[in-house]
């Protein structure tokens, strides 16, 4: 880019913000709010319980999420959480309660309007474990290494330079932390009238990117164990509540919701112009920070101590790479070994043994929760799955092993011995899309 291409792009990045600035000002000005059925009608589909709806004061929610970022984060007690774009404040207030009062949940917004109301909102519960603080999410005024968890609800979309800000959650993450998105990516291209419209941009359409190039940007900024998957949910659920909102909805006045509506408003006709649900998705982002060499060598569990055969009903877990269904074995292009391996786990089962088996992509949880697996991800990357842990130690890694090896540890009768270790490979795995 010579300098007067790059002068005129930041100069597009900059309107762009400005947009984005302007827009959500105005909803926030308005009268939206969790009291309105219709708002919490968006909030529901994407996600949110009535139970989680209950507990946020009335100007937190403005109908603003594509998901609920919450449900993926596995937020504990005593952790520093960060939500970025935190607008009205719903999910810092539903993550306040999961850290309590040993932890610290800080809202970051680039709009004073929505800032205002997060601190309202925050005044009325009165609560003291969380903060609100000004800034675009690119330049987070936070120190290094000082955040356990990071999320965000419908906002990456609408940042220009999304590499910038994968880099800049990197870096206040600690060693091992995670993030949790809910946003918007694409399935495919977006139609070029869709692709330019002001409404699609600051509606969170069009500026999501492809799910394959979320992938990317989050591992080329440093992210490992990067799982992106779409949720499936019904994106007209905007136009849905819009429709109600100003023609039957409950927060309507005569003249009241040309500017509070008018957001929804915008998104609900670019929708109509096409099949919103072909082209993006609403997806859950989740992707661990390394953690530091050191940490992972001087943990204890990576020392293997074969299990004693008299010892019986094992615990056997298996932490899979991302596929997209329990056992990998729905796809035309099924890895040969991965129906041998479920028929040996069904067999460990009927010894008498516990098996538990996780996926990356449909339970990251399970993978955050234990941390010799969190670090092991935080080091060797999604390449050291599938990994067998028994009675809590690892017995295995990158290779789904014989029945035979699974009835030594276990500690269970030995079969006959049919089949050999066989190097794991493609399959119905995250990357190969199969579903
Ligand atoms: C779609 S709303 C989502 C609000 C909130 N997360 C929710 O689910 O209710 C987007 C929010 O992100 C904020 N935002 C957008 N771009 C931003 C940026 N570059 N830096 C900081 N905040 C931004 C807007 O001000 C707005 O409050």
């Amino acid at each position: 880019m010579g300098d007067s291409d790059s002068e005129e792009h930041a100069m597009g990045e900059n309107n762009r913000i400005d947009d984005v600035r302007d827009q959500y000002a105005g909803v926030a000005r308005g009268e939206l709010s969790n009291e309105s059925s219709s708002v919490r009608a968006v909030a529901s589909a994407f996600g949110y319980s009535a139970a989680e709806l209950d507990q946020l004061p009335a100007e937190a929610n403005m109908g603003l999420s594509c998901g609920n970022p919450l449900a993926l984060a596995d937020v504990r007690e005593g952790e520093v959480v960060v939500d970025l774009g935190c607008g009205g404040g719903m999910d810092v207030f539903l993550a306040a309660r999961k850290v309590g009062s040993s932890g610290r949940v800080i809202g970051v917004d680039m709009t004073d309007e929505m800032l205002r109301r997060a601190r309202a909102g925050q005044q009325k519960l009165g609560l003291t474990n969380v903060e609100f603080r000004q800034a675009t999410v690119d330049r987070l005024p936070l120190p290094d290494q000082s955040v356990d968890c990071v999320i965000s609800n419908c906002v990456i979309n609408l940042v220009p330079d999304k590499l910038a800000v994968f880099r800049e959650i990197l870096r206040v993450l600690k060693p091992g932390g995670r993030v949790a998105l809910s946003d918007i990516a694409l399935k495919q291209p977006l139609p070029a009238a869709v692709k330019q419209s002001v409404e699609a941009y600051v509606g969170c359409i069009s500026g999501a990117i492809l799910i394959a190039e979320y992938r990317r940007l989050l591992a080329d900024a440093g992210f490992v164990a990067v799982v992106v998957t779409d949720t499936a949910a019904d994106l007209n659920a905007y136009s849905i509540a819009s429709d109600a909102g100003c023609c039957g909805g409950d927060s309507c006045g005569p003249d009241a919701n040309a500017e509070q509506w008018s957001l929804h408003d915008g998104i609900a006709s670019v929708m109509r112009s096409f099949d919103v649900n072909a082209f993006a998705a609403s997806v859950r982002v989740h992707a661990l920070k390394p953690s530091s060499t050191q940490a992972v060598h001087s943990s204890p569990v990576f020392n293997v101590s074969p299990v004693s055969k008299e010892q019986a009903m094992k615990t056997v877990q298996i932490y899979d790479k991302p596929m997209c269904c329990s056992t990998g074995i729905c796809g035309p292009d099924v890895d040969p070994v991965l129906p041998r391996f479920a028929a040996d786990l069904d067999w460990l089962k009927g010894q008498g043994c516990q098996v538990e088996r996780y996926n990356l992509a449909q339970q990251p949880q399970a993978f955050v929760e234990n941390q010799t697996i969190r670090q092991l991800l935080g080091t060797d990357g999604v390449d050291c799955l599938p990994v067998v842990v028994v009675d809590g130690q690892i017995v295995s890694q990158k290779v789904y092993p014989s029945r035979q090896d699974l009835a030594g540890w276990a500690g269970t009768s030995q079969p006959k011995p049919v089949l050999a270790v066989v190097q794991s490979g493609g399959g119905c795995s995250g990357t190969t899309g199969c579903c």
